[in-house]
Parts: C-alpha cells; structure tokens; sequence
C-alpha cells in the first residue's frame, strides 16, 4: 500500500492537469487531438485511449506514467490507422466504438450493454454490468503483445508481435501457448517445423497458462497449481516497480523493468528469450539476410536484391532487375554467382549435382536456368529455388551460400552460357519490333486521347493520373486512371491472369516502380451503372482495409470502360493452391490450410461487421480468394455485387454467384442476407480441409458431392477418409473443423451462425454444438 502511495503522489507531480476518471460512464467520448485523449487510471499510471501511431491513430492501452510512452494493448489491430477526426464513444447502448469524419463506425469488440467502465491501475480495462459485479469484458482476457502482472496467457491463445514501435497492426511472429502445453514462437505465417524457439514441455498437458506476478515472476502453470517450467526466476524488488512481459518487433520476448521511483530512466530488459538478436525466424524477410552488428540484428538482401519497402524490412528483398526466373544471359545481362559465406537458411533443395568443388558448385548452378542460389557445405552442391527463407549469416556456420545475379553490362566474351546468345538475340529483335510500335502506338493514343481531353475540358473536374507510378503505393485510396494508361502499363491487355465472374483480369507493370499489377476488365453489364455510382461504390471499396482482403490501388472509368486496378498476387488463387497439379507444387500442409480459412473468415467478418457499410460478397469460391507470397489469403472482389443490385437486402431475381457455393436462397427468392456468404464460407471451408473440388464425378457416387461426402463421414464417424492417409492431421481438430463447415451450410439461414461466431469457433474460443444435416429442412420442402 505504502509503495501505491508512493508512486501515486509521485506520477500526480507529474501528471498535474490531467484528470484521472476511474469510472467512465455512458455518453463519454474521447478525440485524439484533444487535451485528454484517454481515460486515466486512477493512479493515472495507465491510460486507455487514443495513441499516435503511423498513418494517424490507434486505440489502447499505454502506461502514460512514464515517458516512454509504452503501448500495452492494442484494439482492432488489423484496421486502418484512424484520422485525427476520429471520436471514441462509449455510447448510450453501452458500446465502445470509433466514429470516423465519413460516418464510418467501427465496434471496437462486440460487448455491448456496459454500464460503465474502468481503466484500473493494473493496467486492465474492465467493462462492467449495471450491478458492477459481473465483468462483461476486460482486456486482461485479450492480450496483444503485452503481459502485464496478474495477466495470463491462456491454453489456446497467442500473442502477436507488431509491425513496428509505432505501428501495432499484427506483425510477423506469434507466441502460442499450446494446448499440449508447450510455450512456442513461430513466424506467424510459417507452419509447425518453423518453430524457432519453445519450452519442450508439450507432456504438459491441455491446461496450461503462461503467467507473470508482480516479482517479475514468468512461469508455465498446470492445472493452476504445478509450476511447470519457470522462465525467470522471480522476487526481483517491487517497490516501485512496474514489469511487463513485451513480445517485441524482432520475435523475442522480454521481460522488462520499469523503476517508478525514477521515470526519468528508461526501461531495461532482465530477460530474454534469446540473446541472439536475428533468432526470430523471418525478421529480415524473403531473399534477405541477418547478421549482427556490434549485437544488434540486420537486415540485408542477398547480392542483386533490393528491399521491397525499405521501411518494411519484414517485406524481404526482390531481384533488383525485371529479369524474369529462367532467364538465359544475352546481349544485355550477364550473371555469375556471388559468394554469402557462413550462410544457412531454409533449404528449397530441388537437385544435388555431382559437383565437389565450389567452382563446380557454381557453374552446376549458372548452367540451370531453375537455379537462383546454391548451398555448398564443402561435400554437397544444393540447388535452390526462390525464395529464401530465414537466411543467417553466422560466424560459426561453415556452408557458402552462392547466388545467382544478373547484371545488365555489355556481354564478356567468355561467358560460359555462350551457345544460349544467339537463339536470344534473334528473339530479342522481335520483342523490340513489337515493343517499339506499341510505344509509337501508345504515345498516338495518348496525344489523341490529350487533344480530346483537352478540347473537351476533361480537365477541370478529374483529377486522372496520367502516371501509374509510386502514388500508387502510397497509403492514399484509390484513384482514377485514364484508359490510355492501363492499356499502356497491360501492354495492350496482353497477358490474361486469370477470368472471373465480373471480368477479365490482366498482368501490369507499372513505370517507374515496375511493380507488377492487376488490372480488371469489367464485364459490359457492369458499365452501364453510372459514372458517379461507380466512383461512389469505387471509394466505398477502396476505404476498407484488411490484411485479408485484396487492395484497390486505382480505377478508371470512362466511356464504356469499367476497369480495377489491385495488388498483384503472386501465388495465383486458393483453387490454384488447393487443385493444382501436384507434381509442381506441394499442397498446402494441414496447419497452413486451417490458417488459410481462419484468414478468410476474418476477411469476411471485417466485410459483415466491421467496415463502414456491410459488403455481402455474394460469390465467396476458392478463385476469388488470392494468396499473397508469404501464403496470406486475400478476398478479391468484394463490392462488385452491389453494382448489379443497388439495394443488397432486397429480394433478388437474378443468382449471383456461382453453381456449388451459393445459398438455397438464391433459387427460393427468399431475402439475400449476409448469411450467403456463410454458406459459400461452408463450402469453400470443406474444399480447403479435403484439397478437393465441390463435384469430382471420377469418384464413387457417394464421394462425387463434397458436402453429401463430409456429412456422411461425420456421421459414420470416419472423417479421417476426407484427407489424405499419409497426412498428419488430428481428428479432433478435423472434426472441429467439419463441424463448423456443417453449421455453416444450414439449409435454413437463420441456423447458420454469424461469421463472428464462425471465427470465434475456429479459433476454438466457443463450444462448437453438434450440428444437425445440413438438409433436414430441404426433405420436409
Ligand atoms: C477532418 O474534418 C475537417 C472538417 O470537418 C475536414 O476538413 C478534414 O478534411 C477532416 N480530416 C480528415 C483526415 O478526414
Ligand atoms: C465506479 O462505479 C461503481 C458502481 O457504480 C462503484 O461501486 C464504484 O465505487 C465506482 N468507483 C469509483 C472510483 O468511482
Ligand atoms: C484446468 O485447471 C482449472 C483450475 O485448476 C480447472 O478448474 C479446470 O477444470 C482444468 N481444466 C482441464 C481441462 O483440466
Ligand atoms: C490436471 O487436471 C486434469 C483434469 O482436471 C487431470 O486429468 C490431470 O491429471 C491434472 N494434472 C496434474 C499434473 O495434476
Ligand atoms: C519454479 O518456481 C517455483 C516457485 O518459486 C518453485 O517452487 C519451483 O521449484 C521452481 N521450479 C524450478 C524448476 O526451478
Ligand atoms: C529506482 O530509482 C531510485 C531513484 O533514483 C533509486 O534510489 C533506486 O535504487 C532504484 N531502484 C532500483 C531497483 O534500481
Ligand atoms: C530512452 O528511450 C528513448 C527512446 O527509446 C531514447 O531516445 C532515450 O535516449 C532513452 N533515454 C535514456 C536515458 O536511455
Ligand atoms: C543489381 O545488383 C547488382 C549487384 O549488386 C549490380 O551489379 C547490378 O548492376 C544491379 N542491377 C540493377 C538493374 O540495378
Ligand atoms: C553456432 O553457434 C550457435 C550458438 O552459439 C549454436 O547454437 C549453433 O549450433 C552453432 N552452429 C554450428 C554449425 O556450429
Ligand atoms: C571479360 O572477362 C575476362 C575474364 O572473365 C576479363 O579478364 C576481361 O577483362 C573481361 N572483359 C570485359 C570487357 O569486361
């Protein structure tokens, strides 16, 4: 008590004008450029409210009571920064919410009903009933990043790191703590054996809790009574002592000090996960290496590699050239192999040639155009693939890492891939054939296309870039582009990517930056919607943000043409992933295909519940769901329902959507509501457990339908005959995993769940009840 008052009459000195609230009640609101963005704990140590974060604002829990001003928990983590227009309102309904300047509402969790609330000098932030008794909500129970003393991480749960010190949004590494009981760190987008670090006690069992007392105390507690494995040792002093156990930035979890006798010092670590700064597995990113400095970690790219965002290392490094994979040396590129010595990573073997020597090694590789890099261990020439993953350079390891790079410079004579040249050249020619009366081509359509616009003042009223170049990539919304300059960064709509239901979508580069695009042909029927609506629904779209959804970077609209312009997606579509031929690529392993559909559903869920207007997408299919290149599925093409059928809750005549994975509703001309897409969500769940298509008719009839097949295995209790036999799957989890995809296909829509709760089922945070056939409404129909 002594110690309390102690630092409450010191933190007071400091904190003068400040109010402390302890209780916030209905009707309270907070702005973030006002005098009091927060609301104070009563000792005014902890402060829930608005914080500064990249690209504007973030809401919280910071310790305010020091001056580093230290974030303790973040809400919504995934959601754009908000303006400085925002307002935090505990609003009569008892709700916690963000009102943006465009009418935006974002729930900050789903608890409403509070009486009042409470920032509590522990550091946790409590929402309480009328009686104050029943805690309804507190964040204790929903830790970020942070534990604070008396906070615990429960079986089931993880923490996330962030992007950066000042952006809290999930970054790359997670700490979970296991229902087996084993405490690991993982590269948040890895899988199982990418594990970097853990406690080696999976016998523990399912009832195990990660704790921290007020002593610095970290330990592994079973059952709420055996310590298990002690992290730290405990009874550091606590007067005056604030700890917090910190998942940093860099992977590594730290237990941290703070003396509040003396604010006027900073933090310092009493312990670490690790003490090598580059173990966390991912920290530099795809093709870049880690190495330490003077005991700090940093980042490099591999010789001719180039950050892809120099301000996101996490991003990893991309050949700094154009040149495509498989690219055989001509007129003007050379390539020869670097040395990385004392380099391992993740290896992407695909052959051993014979080649003892590292000389050997090298031409092995330059003479095979699959070849990017190659790991000599003074035995052994391994050939590998792009990317590289979870490179070190470490003095101690005896592999030389030999990369392949291109460098454009006038052709050596004695190039050892000579014989490729002159078959190149000749190709070479025809290209700038074509290529130069394209650009003649382009730069007519452009002066016609400028004396029209001119002539008809198209000027003054649109602001149309011209210039498909690094405003793209700036945190700006979408913008408009003149046709001429799609066609132009297409090629002339050259390369077709991929067909969808609303349109054609083709490969872009775009100038300056070269960053690959895609760039979407709207179907015709599309077009006749009016230029302003377009625009409107165009800005609608262009204002969600989630990592789980793809990115409108730009649009045009003129005349007849409808066209989108979204971030390029490397690994192509999850229909790609999930059936494409086997022997070019390995499928998806079970703890990264339960990811993928965790990923989807909080796509949707954000598409439901959390962006300014609900979006039903009303085509959910695995081809309209994208993989990013570090395996992150992406929804594409939300929003574009709402240009056929302005009104989304009116009864529809025409199906959207496609045969397989749209709703009964649909043909009952029963009112379309979101619970459509909980349908399709069912489905495209069933074709990512079981790797398959919704109707494969070289099966058995019985096995043709999917969905038929996954519920007459739940019945017979033989789920495992839906994967495949040599995979490690835990039927307990499969079973989880059906049971929600069976929920989801409820004939009747009403019994499907919402896709909050479908979320909060998979992350096995809600008791999943045993759900009836799917059909037992269709046979009384
Ligand atoms: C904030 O509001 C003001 C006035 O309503 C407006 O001019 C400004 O553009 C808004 N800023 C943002 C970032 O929305
Ligand atoms: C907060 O409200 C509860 C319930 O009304 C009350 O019991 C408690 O004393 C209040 N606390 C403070 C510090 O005002
Ligand atoms: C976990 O431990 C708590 C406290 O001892 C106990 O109430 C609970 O039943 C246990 N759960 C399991 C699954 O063992
Ligand atoms: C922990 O609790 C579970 C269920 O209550 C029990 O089966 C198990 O034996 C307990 N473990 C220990 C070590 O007490
Ligand atoms: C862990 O800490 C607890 C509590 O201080 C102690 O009883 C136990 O012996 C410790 N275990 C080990 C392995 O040090
Ligand atoms: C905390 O700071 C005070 C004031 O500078 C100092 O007297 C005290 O020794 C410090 N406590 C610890 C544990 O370092
Ligand atoms: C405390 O940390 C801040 C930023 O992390 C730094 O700028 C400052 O120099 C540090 N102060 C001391 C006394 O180490
Ligand atoms: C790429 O990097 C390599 C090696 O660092 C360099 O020789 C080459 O000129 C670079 N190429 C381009 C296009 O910048
Ligand atoms: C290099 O040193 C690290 C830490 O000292 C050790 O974990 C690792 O096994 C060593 N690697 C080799 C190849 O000896
Ligand atoms: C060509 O390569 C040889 C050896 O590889 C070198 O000696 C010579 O200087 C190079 N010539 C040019 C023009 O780069």
């Amino acid at each position: 008590m002594a110690n309390l008052i102690a630092f409450v009459t010191i933190i007071s000195l400091a904190f003068t004008t400040a109010k402390a609230q302890s209780n916030v009640t209905r009707g309270s609101s907070l702005q973030p450029t006002s005098a009091n963005p927060s609301w104070l704990s009563p000792s005014r140590l902890y402060a829930f409210g608005f914080y500064p974060q990249t690209g504007g604002y973030a809401v919280g829990i910071y310790i305010a009571g020091i001056p580093e001003r230290t974030v303790v928990w973040t809400a919504s983590r995934n959601t754009l920064p908000f303006s400085n227009n925002a307002t935090l309102r505990f609003t009569t309904g008892g709700r916690l919410t963000v009102d943006q300047s465009q009418g935006q509402q974002i729930n900050l969790f789903d608890t409403g009903g509070a009486s009042f609330a409470s920032m509590q000098d522990s550091g946790n932030f409590v929402l309480y009933d009328s009686t104050g008794r029943t805690v309804l909500w507190q964040s204790f129970d929903h830790p970020t990043e942070t534990l604070l003393a008396g906070q615990r991480l429960l079986p089931g749960q993880a923490l996330f790191s962030s992007v950066s010190e000042t952006d809290h949004s999930i970054g790359v590494f997670m700490l979970s703590m296991q229902t087996d009981g084993n405490l690991v760190l993982y590269p948040n987008r890895g899988t199982d054996d990418r594990a970097y670090w853990a406690t080696n006690t999976p016998s523990a069992g399912p009832n195990v809790t990660l704790n921290l007392d007020s002593s610095g105390f970290l330990y592994l507690l079973q059952n709420s009574t055996n310590f298990i494995y002690n992290l730290t040792q405990g009874g550091y002093p606590t007067k005056d002592a604030l700890y917090l156990m910190k998942f940093d930035v860099d992977g590594i979890f730290r237990l941290y000090y703070h003396n509040l006798s003396n604010i006027g010092t900073n933090g310092s670590v009493i312990w670490a996960s690790s003490s090598n700064k580059c173990a966390g597995k991912g920290l530099c990113g795809i093709n870049a290496y880690c190495s330490l400095l003077n005991n700090a970690a940093r980042c490099q790219c591999l010789p001719g590699f180039e950050f892809v965002n120099p301000g996101l290392l996490s991003l990893g490094c991309r050949r700094n050239d154009t040149i495509e994979s498989c690219k055989i040396p001509d007129a003007d590129t050379a390539i020869h192999m670097t040395n990385l010595n004392n380099a391992r990573w993740e290896e992407t073997t695909y052959a051993i040639p014979i080649a003892p020597t590292q000389e050997e090694c090298s031409s092995a590789c330059l003479n095979d155009c699959n070849c990017e890099a190659a790991l000599f261990t003074g035995q052994e020439c391994r050939l590998q693939r792009l990317p590289l993953r979870y490179i070190v350079v470490i003095d101690n390891e005896s592999n030389v890492g030999l990369i392949k790079v291109y460098t454009s410079s006038v052709r050596n004579g004695s190039n050892p891939t000579n014989h490729f040249i002159h078959v190149k050249k000749v190709r070479q020619k025809k290209i700038m054939i074509i290529g130069v009366s394209l650009i003649s081509l382009g730069v007519l359509v452009l002066l016609i296309s400028g004396v029209i616009m001119y002539r008809t003042k198209v000027w003054a009223y649109k602001k149309i870039s011209e210039n498909l170049n690094v405003q793209l990539f700036e945190e700006m919304g979408p913008q408009a582009f003149s046709f001429a300059v799609l066609e132009k960064i297409t090629d002339g709509f050259r390369e077709e990517v991929g067909r969808g239901t609303f349109g054609i979508v083709y490969k872009g580069i775009t100038e300056g930056s070269m960053r690959p695009v895609a760039v979407k042909k709207l179907k015709e029927e599309l077009a006749q919607e009016g230029e302003r609506e377009f625009q409107t629904e165009m800005k609608v779209i262009g204002r969600t943000h989630h990592r789980n959804l793809t990115k409108l970077l730009g649009y045009c609209c003129e005349g007849p043409e409808r066209l989108l312009i979204f971030e390029y997606m490397t690994q192509g579509s999850l229909a790609d992933v999930l059936y494409g031929p086997k022997e070019s690529k390995p499928k998806p392993c079970w703890t990264e295909r339960i990811r993928m559909a965790v990923d989807i559903a909080h796509g949707i869920l954000y598409l439901h519940e959390e962006c300014e207007n609900p979006i039903i997408h009303c085509d959910i299919k695995p081809q309209n769901i994208l993989m990013d290149e570090y395996g992150c599925a992406k929804i594409s093409d939300f929003g574009l329902a709402k240009l056929l059928e302005h009104d989304q809750t009116n009864t529809s005549t025409l199906i959207r959507g496609t045969r397989g994975y749209v709703a009964p509703e649909w043909h009952k001309r029963l009112p379309i509501t979101v619970k459509v897409d909980v349908y399709s969500f069912g489905i495209v769940l069933f074709n990512i457990l079981c790797c398959r298509r919704n109707v494969d008719n070289s099966l058995p009839d019985n096995e043709a339908i999917l969905e038929e097949w996954v519920y007459e295995c739940y019945e017979a209790d033989e789920l495992l005959k839906l994967v495949d036999y040599d995979e490690d799957v835990e039927k307990s989890k499969l079973e989880q995993m059906v049971k929600i995809g069976l929920w989801c296909i409820q004939e009747e829509p009403t019994l499907r769940p919402s896709m909050k709760r479908v979320v909060l089922m998979l992350e096995g945070t809600v008791k999943i009840p045993v759900p009836p056939n799917p059909n037992s409404f269709l046979s009384v129909v």
